[in-house]
């Protein structure tokens, strides 16, 4: 066996091809910790791995302490909230994830649910599939305008700018966005999209999108208080990450009729919990985080993840490494 081939743990499905190119050079174990019957080969594999690659599972510290020969783990993903950030940075693992190939897909799964929400796309079309459509609907069925509105992005990454255009550029709404970074407006939305203080964006939007990541700076950020502070009658949609939002407040502002709509993406606890009145809301559209989630862009994911662990693997720079 060759000196360089190392130990590799697969804890997500990668496609075949994929998987052949890092088998061409490593030795692999295939173990999905989130299923209880392979989590004990998982635990057992991190012993001797110096490679990682997945997503979707939180690795604990004593998951990352159980592997003492760790060199990287590679993320199927953008958001790297799922990992001890300052565990692999003093252990001096390398954090690689899949920022850029997903931007596209994830904007237009928010601005899926901006308009799903503003014109009841789902309400409305269950009630063609139950039979309910006997006649001209009234306009206790009308939904809202999208087109004018005025959007409300937090988090001016990437994904932000990316559902900002999609406002500003194909749907002529002013757009208000809140970034903790001094995020330059991007040219072709000079004059379209201005900087605003997070309150004003929240009074002031007409649909607020969250695009933050989760960090403890943003867990719980939409508090009570947040949508207290939102428009009478707005519509909140959320396409990062469930723990930003206080999810109690925010079904406290959707029942008493604050809010008119949450276009739901993510949730606190995945997949949601039988039990969430966020679930069976009427205001709720609620979707299984599909932000990423279509054959191209999911493959373009898993490429790059693929590159960035073999990549690190073999001593070089990854193309995607989390700065921690
Ligand atoms: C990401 O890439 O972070 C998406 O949310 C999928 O997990």
């Amino acid at each position: 066996m060759s000196e360089s081939r190392k130990k590799v743990v697969v804890f997500r499905k990668l496609p075949d091809d994929l998987l052949e190119r890092i088998r061409a050079q490593h030795d692999v174990t295939v173990a999905d910790p989130r299923r209880p019957d392979e989590l004990p080969r998982f635990r057992a594999a991190l012993h001797d791995a110096q490679g990682l690659i997945g997503s979707s599972f939180k690795l604990t510290a004593d998951d990352l302490a159980s592997a003492p020969a760790l060199e990287v783990v590679s993320s199927i993903s953008v958001g790297i909230d799922n990992y001890d950030l300052a565990y692999l940075k003093q252990r001096g693992i390398v954090l690689c994830h899949t920022p850029g190939v997903l931007t596209e897909t994830t904007a237009d799964t928010v601005f899926a649910l901006v308009i799903a929400t503003s014109r009841r796309l789902v309400e409305l079309s269950a009630l063609v599939r139950e039979g309910q459509w006997t006649r001209n609907i009234g306009e206790e069925l009308f939904g809202w305008d999208v087109h004018g509105k005025t959007l409300g992005v937090l988090g001016f990454g990437r994904i932000g700018q990316a559902v900002a255009r999609r406002a500003a550029l194909g749907f002529g709404m002013p757009v208000l966005f809140h970034d903790p970074f001094d995020v330059p407006v991007p040219s072709e939305l000079a004059g379209r999209a201005s900087r605003a203080p997070f309150e004003e964006v929240l009074a002031r939007a007409d649909i607020v999108a969250l695009t933050l990541p989760l960090a403890e700076e943003t867990r719980g950020l939409m508090d009570a208080d947040a949508f207290s502070r939102m428009k009478q009658g707005a519509i909140f949609v959320n396409g990062s990450r469930g723990a930003i939002v206080q999810e109690a407040a925010l079904l406290d502002a959707l029942d008493s009729g604050h809010l008119r709509a949450a276009g739901l993406d993510v949730f606190a606890v995945e997949p949601l919990p039988q039990d969430s009145r966020l679930r069976t809301h009427p205001k709720v559209t609620p979707l299984p985080h599909i932000g990423s989630a279509t054959h191209e862009t999911r493959r373009a994911m898993a490429e790059l993840a693929t590159d960035n662990l073999l990549k690190t693997l073999a001593g070089q720079p990854p193309v995607a490494a989390f700065d921690l």
